[in-house]
């Protein structure tokens, strides 16, 4: 498919005013997305768990109106959130000429996270995969004969537009987005759920996120993937991101944990090696993250467990592991490592199915 499949062509009904809410879950990658192109297009195709506890909902009112332009208004949590406005403006404007009705309505947009705003928990992914679904739900009641399978689709790549990582919050367990020549059907465009055998070993694996730092974003994603603009490790990274995504196929079929935590674990370094060999150069991880992971080794160590780490753009650390081992690493997380958490804070989440109407 290309971009011009997703044009609208001229709708059979029209509608004056309504409301859809949807929910949309946030995502885990396991090869990471870190640099892009042209309109929002990655550098290397990811692959990510589908996560089901931290989610976000979004209701989206419109009501049909004369004036040109775009019209909205953004709420969390019932509160105005006028500091939204500027990134869904922008989303706006990136999507119109998929979603020609944009301009044509004024729209209320309500949203809440089943996690803290503060808790250093990137919500894009999960907002703008809420956003987008909802988008589509409207579009389709001014085509109802719109195919399921292609509204999906729609979806995240209109939610890749607002946020790329979030075209793999749509589909779920396993989603991968970017082209790889190894996924059939892979795209630039759009995730897809992960065509080939999954061992059930990686059925509803479990996420446990610690919450290391609540702060806001110290880099956002934005300023990070320009770093990848001129970095001197910027096309070995992409070419090791791609060779990672092959090497995790047997690993995903045979069920190979001890592969799956050397390519998860070296994916989630590089990812923070990416950023501390830039210009500007930033270490996201703190003190906390180390002490976490290097407990984590050791305990993996001594008990012959399969837990394992991964870490987005920032300090919070999640923590991998297959739920027959739910028990055991369950206490070792309260015993050793919420004390490095802020506050002892963490979220217990595992793998999900997607993003979904109310
Ligand atoms: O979707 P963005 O632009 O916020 O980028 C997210 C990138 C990482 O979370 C660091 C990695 C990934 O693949 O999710």
């Amino acid at each position: 498919m290309t971009e011009e499949d997703f044009i609208a062509r001229a709708y059979p009904k029209t509608i004056e005013s309504d409301a859809v809410s949807c929910i949309a879950p946030s995502n885990i990658a396991l090869v990471k997305y870190w640099g892009k192109y042209g309109e929002q297009l990655p550098e290397n195709a990811s692959v990510s768990f589908t996560l089901s506890n931290c989610h976000t909902k979004t209701t989206l009112s419109f009501q049909k109106k004369e004036s040109e332009g775009f019209e909205f208004s953004v709420f969390l949590d019932d509160l105005p959130a006028p500091a939204f406005e500027p990134k869904i403006l922008k989303f706006f404007e990136r999507i119109e000429q998929y979603v020609p009705f944009l301009n044509k309505f004024s729209f209320t947009i309500h949203t809440s996270n089943s996690f803290p705003h503060s808790s250093g928990i990137a919500s894009s992914a999960s907002g703008m995969g809420a956003l987008a679904l909802c988008l589509v739900r409207m579009e389709q009641q001014m085509d109802p004969q719109m195919d399921h399978a292609y509204a999906t689709r729609k979806a995240s790549f209109l939610a890749r537009l607002g946020s790329g990582s979030a075209s793999r919050s749509i589909e779920g367990p396993l989603v991968v987005w970017g082209k790889h020549a190894k996924i059939e059907g892979s795209s630039n465009l759009f995730g897809v759920p992960y065509p080939y055998t999954i061992h059930p070993v990686f059925q509803n694996f479990q996420d446990t996120i610690l919450l290391v730092d609540k702060g806001e974003k110290q880099v956002s994603s934005t300023l990070g993937h320009d770093l990848m603009h001129g970095h001197p490790f910027a096309r070995q990274r992409f070419e090791k991101a791609n060779a990672n995504l092959s090497a995790l196929i047997p690993v995903l079929e045979t069920g190979d944990l001890s592969e799956f935590i050397q390519i998860v674990e070296s994916e989630a370094l590089s990812l923070h090696a990416m950023m501390m060999t830039s210009r500007p150069y930033f270490i996201l991880m703190k003190p906390n993250t180390l002490e976490i992971i290097n407990r984590i080794w050791a305990f993996r160590k001594r008990s012959g467990t399969s837990v394992c780490f991964t870490l987005d753009a920032g300090a919070n650390v999640h923590v991998l592991y297959p739920i027959a081992e739910k028990e055991k690493i369950q206490t070792f997380i309260e015993d050793e490592l919420t004390v490095y958490c802020k506050d002892g804070a963490f979220i217990i989440d595992q793998t999900g199915s997607g993003a979904l109407p109310l």
